[in-house]
């Protein structure tokens, strides 16, 4: 970008959290959190999760703010412009490129699924229908799932092609609050419904005695995972946050939102489960096979089933987008790529790594790396290894290399905010969150 060039930015406050928000709403909002809450001790897990959003999820993520808005580029450049010369530290954000790039391939098959289910809801959430069986094939079927992928990811492209504050920003602002509302909708039907607080209970019931050390290794794993941390969506989003935003403030808001969207996805899934007396599960199982055949009991199903499939597209979709702008700012900035041709080159390698992705579900079923199929293993790779491993090595940046200077300037605007908190926010990025995440990161892998 030359000089002169004004780099763009979100417009306003809003935007930014909507954005941000968007891209840490997503399937594991949906179809994991409720879960993993409801069988690991309901509202005693909720209140370990909630404590590590703010231990761990928040720190971190105004760590991946401020690299973004004082490096003022892509994942990778940031750290080299915040060093002031080019290092190896750039190579955490082009982790973060690469585990972008295996997310999207398969969150775009998945996502993909999702739009098959909202155009036939009336013709799938029907009595007689055996819906294991219709997903079965469904997703055995090559032509298929391969032209939904495809129709996601060119609705992704279509989004990142209009840039910024009239791509991403726009798209956010009416995506969130219709997500918010759907899902809220959802809610009160399921809690209508008879034999709901038997869900309720099971969501929210405090049972301190499933406490124990895997369920809170769970709850931390899914706060880091939830709040998209640690693979430089975040330092994207945040150069493009500008000077005059408090950081803090957004990143708590951003947090606060992403739980209660989890939250209501409890509400909204487990009434259902109950009173229709199904097995509670996670997952695609839960979504695609389980969900449906309550749909199918419920007077206007149909319409219900649609509603919630739009509600998963849109998590999806908002999700994808930083993805995707992750990739496209690194091509744009450190290569000097034209948005465009970034963008389709973005899509080009998702494609090739994501094809493949969606015929392991069926031609391909039986290729498997280290007994993993595609599917899997991508999802090990990104999640298991380089999320966490990013999201350590840059809190180290800040907590202990060289990113300990900016920082404070960064997140009180230069001086000119009051905070209080900051010394705490330092004390838990130098001596809390590396032992926090290094733990995320040895479970993981064992
Ligand atoms: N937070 C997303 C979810 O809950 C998943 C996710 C992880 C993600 N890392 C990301 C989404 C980075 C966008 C960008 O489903």
């Amino acid at each position: 970008m030359s000089e002169n060039q004004q780099r763009e930015s979100f417009g306003s406050k809003f935007g930014v959290i909507a954005a941000a928000a968007g891209s840490a709403v997503g399937l594991g909002n949906i179809w994991k959190f409720p879960y993993e809450t409801g069988s690991n001790g309901g509202a005693a897990f909720l209140l370990i999760y909630i404590a590590f959003i703010f231990i761990l999820g928040i720190p971190t993520m105004l760590v991946e703010f401020s690299i973004g808005r004082r490096g003022q580029a892509d994942a990778a450049t940031s750290f080299d412009n915040i060093v002031g010369k080019k290092t190896s530290w750039s190579i955490v954000g082009m982790m973060g490129i690469l585990s972008s790039l295996l997310i999207m391939s398969f969150y775009s098959t998945v996502a993909g699924w999702t739009l098959e289910y909202m155009f036939k809801a009336f013709s799938i959430a029907k009595e007689g229908v055996d819906t294991a069986q219709y997903f079965g094939d469904f997703i055995a079927d090559p032509g298929r799932s391969l032209l939904w992928q495809v129709v996601f990811m060119a609705l992704t492209a279509f989004v990142i092609l209009q840039g910024v504050a009239k791509g991403i920003e726009k798209f956010s602002k009416i995506l969130m609050p219709a997500l918010f509302v759907i899902i809220v909708i959802i809610c009160v039907r399921s809690v209508m419904l008879d034999g709901a607080s038997e869900g309720l209970k099971f969501l929210f019931y405090p049972d301190f005695s499933k406490l124990t050390f895997d369920s809170a290794l769970s709850a931390l794993g899914q706060a880091f995972f939830s709040l998209s941390l640690g693979m430089g969506a975040l330092i994207t989003y945040g150069s493009y946050i500008q000077k005059k935003e408090n950081l803090l403030e957004t990143a708590v808001q951003v947090s606060v939102a992403d739980t209660v969207v989890a939250v209501l996805a409890g509400v909204m899934i487990f009434p259902a489960v109950f009173a229709f007396g199904v097995e509670p599960g996670a997952g695609p199982s839960l979504v695609y096979i389980t969900l449906p055949k309550i749909f199918a009991q419920m007077a206007m199903g149909g319409l219900w089933a649609m509603a919630f499939f739009l509600l998963l597209t849109i998590a999806a979709l908002t999700s994808m987008i930083s993805l995707l702008e992750v990739v496209v700012l690194f091509f744009v900035d450190r290569f000097k790529m034209k948005r465009l041709s970034a963008t389709l080159l973005s899509v080009v390698v998702v494609m090739v790594l994501g094809v493949p992705v969606t015929l392991s579900m069926g031609l391909l079923g039986d290729f498997t790396i280290f007994g993993k199929n595609l599917f899997d293993l991508f999802d090990f790779i990104a999640s298991n290894i380089l999320m966490p491993l990013g999201g350590l090595l840059m809190v180290l940046f800040v907590g202990w290399g060289p990113g300990t200077e900016f920082f404070s300037k960064e997140i009180t605007n230069e001086g000119t905010l009051q905070m209080k908190s900051i010394i705490m926010i330092e004390g838990l990025l130098k001596y809390v969150v590396p032992f926090l995440i290094a733990i995320i990161l040895v479970a993981g892998l064992i």
